[in-house]
């Protein structure tokens, strides 16, 4: 990076909302006093964005905490609202989706009125699979059209689906099936990614058979398979069947029910501090209000004219609330995008935004500085003239990341909205409004109107203006998750057990001398890779189920591009001796066998010993300094002090491993 440049991250900078964006923005300043005067009816007139059956008797039931109901009493169906509505009002013939596969000339322009046609039929067909309103489905699929339609089907049925990212791997998809009771598994034969096709099926099948060998024997009575790529598959006659042969011929024309407002939506699985991960379980009537009206506000979306394009996948929660519900709930034209940025060349995404005249770009801080890395030449080979507003999430966007953002993206003029949220949210929390707030490189800004957030002490004392603590919630929001599936002990526990009546988001969080909110990080045993939430635990879990493996640490260490990397300490069992020489290697695999090639380690060491206090617990402080390669801090409470100094030794001969 140039030397400018990082001298003008380190300012204090601050850029104003542009005069014309300010006069025409869809939320102006005083939403802010109006849902601080009146939370509710905030939040009612949100709602009124929607097409409802049945209207609420009652916006917010709060009276068992922290289990919420919103829009009690009301009626609505989130496919209905997300298609069929704007068909209804004329504007079939919009473009929904310019999807964009990964082999070039790869597209497809999807208008609402082909979408409201393919998800009727999937409807249909799905019915005819014998889904039922209740059932669950598992999507494990590429990012092609399809997914959407997938998504919209169930939820026109009211069947919740659970999306699990298409690089999860068949175990983790197992898992998941398990937990929520999936009856049909949606799918494709593969997809492409990084220039050739990539397969799934194969992992549906391992994962169906180890459903059964887990107890899941029959739970799966049927595989839906998009033909993507036209690879070889293997077939199971009484379970897999072709969506072409279903889908294709099923009828356009299905009769949506209105499902209770707090009927389940979805499912999303995300980590815990703990091994097993958290089914997040979002609701319909209050989601859709959130993911919508955010989504309209923070983004000042004009439907008729931006071309917006979030480029998460959909296997992530910002998949689903700002590609599916969000902007489809608003009537949005987006950009879909199948692989990755660098297919066939590293201009690829200019190359998109160009190409379909992107207004409104959002995407994750780990994606800007692997540009930054690949050079200036790649965006500015391109016309993205019609870019007029950013956005970040998924982690801090670093302040050298955000002004590269603003200038090369955005022309040095569009404003970067750095938008805090998590899949529990459900919906952005803490972002600037575009023609309202400024914008400060690194900071989030401030609680978006009809939003309570605070930053507090241990004993949950506001910490006030200059000061750091945890980052918590006060009042329940439309889009909060709503328990964890199966488990409301554990969304007690995890969420609401802290401190009385507190959302805790697990995150660290300073206010500045303006009361702006600057995030921190996590606070506990979660780390944050590429922008996604990964649980040392889990893989640490990963890492012991290896028959060589005794004991194992993970951190997360700081990392320039990824933003934290995995860095595991394994202790070999007597038995395997030094491992074999591909060792490192060897349990790199098997963690991506485990969880998915997201989870492998950067680094990992073994080691004869972990750094543990009396008690045994392992200090984890001493070995992210190791990974960080850091002077060691305070040893005096470890059980035995030498350790680190083996550790270290060690450190110096396995920098080999690291990628
Ligand atoms: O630590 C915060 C970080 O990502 C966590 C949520 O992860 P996940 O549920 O996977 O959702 C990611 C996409 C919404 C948060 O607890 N995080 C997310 N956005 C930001 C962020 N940290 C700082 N700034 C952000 N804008």
């Amino acid at each position: 990076m140039s030397e400018t440049l990082s001298n003008l991250a380190r300012e204090e900078r601050r850029f104003e909302p542009p005069a014309d964006l300010a006069a025409n923005a869809n939320v102006k300043e005083e939403a802010y006093d109006r849902a601080a005067s009146d939370n509710e009816a905030f939040w009612a007139e949100a709602a009124e964005r929607l097409d409802w059956g049945q209207k609420w008797d009652q916006v917010l039931d709060w009276s068992n905490p922290p289990f919420a109901k919103w829009f009690v009493g009301a009626t609505i169906n989130a496919a209905v609202n997300c298609v069929d509505r704007h068909v209804e009002a004329g504007r079939g013939d919009k473009v929904a989706l310019h999807w964009v596969g990964e082999p070039a000339d790869d597209a497809r322009d999807i208008t609402y009125a082909d979408l409201k046609g393919e998800v009727c039929r999937a409807a249909n067909a799905l019915t005819d699979l014998g889904v039922r309103k209740g059932d669950r489905v598992a999507i494990y699929m590429p990012m092609i059209p399809e997914v959407v339609v997938a998504m919209l089907a169930c939820a026109r049925l009211g069947a919740p689906h659970t999306v699990v990212f298409g690089g999860f791997s068949a175990d983790a998809l197992a898992s998941r099936v398990i937990d929520c009771g999936a009856k049909v598994i949606i799918t494709a034969d593969g997809g492409y990614r990084r220039g050739a096709p990539s397969a799934l099926k194969p992992a549906v099948d391992e994962a169906v058979s180890k459903v059964a060998a887990d107890g899941g024997e029959g739970l799966v009575e049927k595989v839906l398979v998009v033909r993507r790529t036209g690879q070889d598959v293997s077939w199971n006659d009484s379970r897999d069947v072709w969506w072409h042969d279903v889908v294709d011929s099923a009828s356009a024309e299905h009769e949506a029910e209105m499902h209770d407002s707090e009927h389940p939506l979805y499912v999303m699985y995300t980590s815990g501090t703990t091994g097993k991960p958290k089914g997040i379980l979002h609701t319909t009537g209050g989601y859709l209000t959130g993911t919508s009206y955010t989504h309209w506000a923070v983004f000042d979306l004009k439907a008729e004219t931006d071309v917006f394009w979030c480029t998460a996948d959909v296997g992530w929660v910002t998949g689903h609330s700002y590609m599916v519900y969000g902007p489809l709930a608003n009537g949005a034209t987006q950009v879909m995008y199948e692989g990755t940025p660098d297919s066939p060349h590293k201009g690829r995404w200019w190359e998109i935004i160009a190409k379909y005249g992107v207004t409104i770009f959002y995407t994750a801080p780990t994606a800007i500085r692997t540009f930054m890395k690949w050079g200036d030449n790649f965006p500015a080979d391109h016309d993205l003239s019609s870019i007029r507003l950013l956005g970040s999430v998924g982690e801090s966007i670093n302040p050298e990341a955000y002004i590269w953002y603003r200038e090369n993206i955005g022309a040095g003029k569009a404003p970067i909205v750095d938008t805090w949220w998590q899949t529990e949210t459900g919906q952005m929390m803490i972002s600037p409004l575009p023609g309202v707030t400024a914008g400060k490189p690194g900071s989030a800004m401030k609680a978006l109107p009809g939003i309570s957030v605070d930053v507090v002490n241990d004993e949950a004392e506001s910490v006030g203006n200059g000061n750091g603590g945890y980052l918590v919630i006060r009042q329940p929001w439309p889009a909060m998750l709503r328990t964890l599936w199966g488990d409301d002990q554990r969304f007690i526990d995890t969420y609401w057990s802290r401190w009385e009546g507190l959302y805790f988001a697990g995150d660290g969080a300073k206010l500045d001398d303006d009361g702006d909110i600057w995030l921190l990080g996590r606070v506990d045993d979660v780390m944050n890779v590429s922008g996604h939430r990964l649980s040392t635990t889990e893989i640490e879990s990963a890492l012991v189920s290896h028959p060589k493996v005794a004991e194992a640490a993970v951190v997360g260490a700081a990392d320039e591009m990824t933003g934290q990397a995995v860095c595991a300490f394994v202790i070999l069992r007597d038995t395997a001796g030094d491992g074999g020489a591909d060792i490192v290697e060897e349990l790199r695999k098997h963690v991506q066998k485990e969880i998915g090639a997201i989870a492998k380690p950067r680094q990992i060491m073994i080691v004869p010993e972990l750094p543990k206090t009396r008690s045994g617990k392992i200090m984890r402080r001493l070995l992210k300094d190791v990974a960080e390669h850091r002077e060691v801090g305070d040893v005096t409470t470890l059980a035995d002090s030498t350790v680190m100094d083996m550790i270290k030794t060690k450190e110096g001969s396995s920098a080999a491993s690291e990628e």
